[in-house]
């Protein structure tokens, strides 16, 4: 599903996040910016050891939730890996909305300071940290939505969502906003 929003467009699709070909690419880090599972264990994978070394000489100090930091890709085709911190879902009285947000925002921040024309963005928070995907979805579009209303770049944003459930919650929430 594509959306228009002046000269940009924002696409959902399904996929792996590791086989785009955009300028940039997100990765759903923690605050140590330590490397895990899910999408993080997947892009030091395929990426290779150099952007877990440039994570470190770069950003010892780690990450903060809601927050987001940039590096070369490695082997991957896109050039920078933005890592973004999203909230751990605990209940959602925690500032866990305004941390996705945060981190979602971050990440466009980056991608426009660094010149990059393409961002694709896996579904921050909603695996090992829980975030219920249906109100992450509303969160990340219309964080993302706004972004672009307001700077309208960078020209594509693409949401790769990697199964089914994850597709419909963001196609239902991209739905609810345009009504
Ligand atoms: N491409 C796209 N999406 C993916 C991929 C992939 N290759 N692998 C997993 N996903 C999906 C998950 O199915 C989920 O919908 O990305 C979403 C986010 O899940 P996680 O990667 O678990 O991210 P998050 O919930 O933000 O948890 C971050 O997990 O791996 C650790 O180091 C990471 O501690 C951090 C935490």
């Amino acid at each position: 599903m594509d959306l228009k929003i002046g000269t940009c467009t924002l696409e959902l699709v399904t996929g792996d996040i590791t086989k785009q070909q955009s300028d940039a690419i997100v990765n759903a880090a923690n605050s140590r910016l330590a490397g895990g599972g899910g999408v993080d264990g997947a892009i030091h994978r395929a990426g290779g050891p150099s952007i877990m070394a440039q994570t470190r000489q770069t950003y010892p100090q780690g990450c903060p939730t809601g927050d987001a930091v940039i590096t070369g890709a490695g082997k991957l085709a896109a050039q920078y890996v933005i890592h973004a911190v999203g909230p751990v879902w605990s209940g959602g009285d925690r500032g866990e909305q305004e941390s996705l947000a945060s981190a979602y925002r971050k990440c466009l921040d980056l991608a426009v300071e660094n010149g990059c024309g393409s961002v694709a963005c896996p579904s921050l928070s909603t695996g090992a940290y829980r975030y219920p995907v249906d109100l992450a979805a509303g969160t990340a579009l219309s964080t993302v939505i706004s972004f672009l209303k307001e700077n309208q770049k960078p020209a594509v944003i693409r949401f790769v969502l990697f199964d089914d459930p994850t597709y419909a919650a963001y196609e239902a929430a991209l739905r609810e906003i345009l009504e």
